[in-house]
């Protein structure tokens, strides 16, 4: 396994090209599924997590082909010569987000059957909301030797009213590809508004959907018959723009995000300006630069968006940890979202957690330490703490950062980080 050796202590200054959104790539190529006809989408992250997705599709008779344009990659997937309905576990057990080609099998195929997820480092991930919405809408759910099957009923899928109990990205997005071939129309109550959402009812609408509200609480699907191919571009990476904006403040840098927009941070953005850092919007991007020195205290809850994302919370953590004072972070979304506290104790933060809540005192300075990474964005606080600690951090299972960081030690090396990436033997 990969480690990172970063050494701290330097002011980040220059620019970083922000990759498209993961967590937008990973929906849409699910969305080619509903059609015959090929779904062409620009600006993919080059990201272990597409590629993983690339795998399930292709595993399922779906061609998908990847070409380099200019600095990003464009991905030709085309689900003409689909010919299964099986998400295999081996791929499955890998990404949460596997649970999005259901949705689209059902309402596609008459039928989906797939591996249940499991959980991963930051909780169990239930997929009860997926479920009670494809049940809603006719389909028959059945749970055996570790795989739910989604049946049809015979004329397919029916239009449904579905009020969610708690908010999900994922079920949000899945039910709207599911009602986007469904008879009739589905209202969607509750809906998660991530912005990948919208993003996806925009690709979806480009196919021939009807989709209304989509990135509001209330989504209307009006199902049509079939859908054609589209070309799309993959939106900016909202959480990669937070992370390096965290890079420029933890180190008291300046730092041009270029492709960021600033109408995706939701509460994310009034938050860096509360610990006294600046984001301004300049053509084409974000200036982000740390006008005062060590952070002033935050009190952080994370929210369904356009609430405080819960997908920050451990890089915000880690900039805290030099705060001016006490700060706390309440997590609401996920069960175990802490793994980064015990690492960066050891780099010399001080930080406590009783329950869902951390409470931070602000220490004047962090110590390099060899540390280890348990899940995607519990890496990126620890990268971000070590960036600004004093001394050699060495970063170990690096793989999960590669998950959702596009090139990032070519990135921060590119703005001045001492990082290097230590390739496993065999
Ligand atoms: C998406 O996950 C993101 N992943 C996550 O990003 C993100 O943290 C999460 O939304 C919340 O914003 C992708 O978009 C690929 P949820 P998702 O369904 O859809 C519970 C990252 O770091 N729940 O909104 O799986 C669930 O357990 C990743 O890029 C149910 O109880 O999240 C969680 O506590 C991590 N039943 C809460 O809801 C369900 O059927 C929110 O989950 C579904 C979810």
């Amino acid at each position: 396994m990969d480690s990172l050796v970063i050494t701290g202590g330097r002011p980040l200054k220059g620019r970083i090209r922000i990759s498209g959104a993961k967590n937008a790539a990973l929906p849409l190529m699910c969305a080619a599924l509903l059609s015959e006809e090929p779904l062409r989408l620009a600006n993919v992250p080059d990201l272990a997590d597409i590629q993983t997705m690339s795998r399930l599709l292709m595993a399922l008779g779906v061609t998908v082909n990847k070409e380099k344009v200019a600095s990003a990659h464009t991905l030709t997937v085309n689900a003409k010569t689909l010919d299964e309905v099986v998400a295999p576990y081996e791929l499955v057990r890998k990404m949460r987000a596997s649970i999005l080609v259901l949705g689209p099998l059902l309402a596609r195929c008459g039928v989906g059957k797939i591996s249940l997820p499991g959980g991963c480092a930051i909780g169990n991930r239930p997929i009860n909301l997926h479920l009670t919405g494809f049940e809603a809408m006719g389909a028959k759910i059945t749970l055996e030797e570790g795989y739910v099957e989604a049946k049809a009923p015979r004329g397919g899928l029916k239009g449904a009213e579905i009020k969610f109990p708690s908010v999900s990205v994922g079920a949000t997005e899945n039910l709207i590809m599911a009602a986007s071939l469904a008879k009739g129309r589905t209202v969607l109550k509750n809906a998660a508004r991530e912005p990948e959402i919208a993003d996806l009812a925009v690709c979806l609408n480009a196919m021939g959907a009807n989709i209304t509200g989509a990135g509001s609480a209330e989504v209307t699907i009006e199902g049509v018959a079939s859908l054609g191919g589209a070309n799309h571009p993959v939106m900016p990476d909202r959480i990669e723009t937070g992370s390096y904006a965290i890079a420029a403040l933890i180190t008291g840098g300046t730092l041009t995000l270029e492709g960021a927009r600033a109408d995706l941070l939701g509460d994310v953005l009034p938050a860096f300006e509360k610990t006294g850092g600046t984001i301004e919007e300049v053509e084409g991007g974000l200036l982000v630069h740390n006008g005062q020195g060590r952070p002033k205290p935050l009190t952080i809850t994370t929210q369904p968006f356009p609430g405080f994302a819960t997908d920050m919370q451990a890089q915000f953590m880690a900039l805290l940890a030099l705060g001016r004072g006490i700060s706390e972070i309440t997590e609401t979304i996920f069960e175990n979202r802490y793994m980064h506290v015990p690492e960066l104790r050891r780099m010399g933060a001080d930080i406590e957690v009783v329950g869902s809540k951390a409470t931070i005192r602000g220490v004047d300075h962090l110590i390099g330490a060899p540390v280890m990474a348990t899940d995607l964005r519990a890496s990126m606080c620890l990268v971000l703490a070590a960036l600004a600690a004093e001394g050699e951090t060495t970063l170990s299972r690096v793989y999960h950062l590669d998950r959702g960081y596009e090139h990032l030690e070519t990135k921060l090396g590119q703005v001045g980080a001492a990082i290097e990436r230590v390739v496993a033997k065999g």
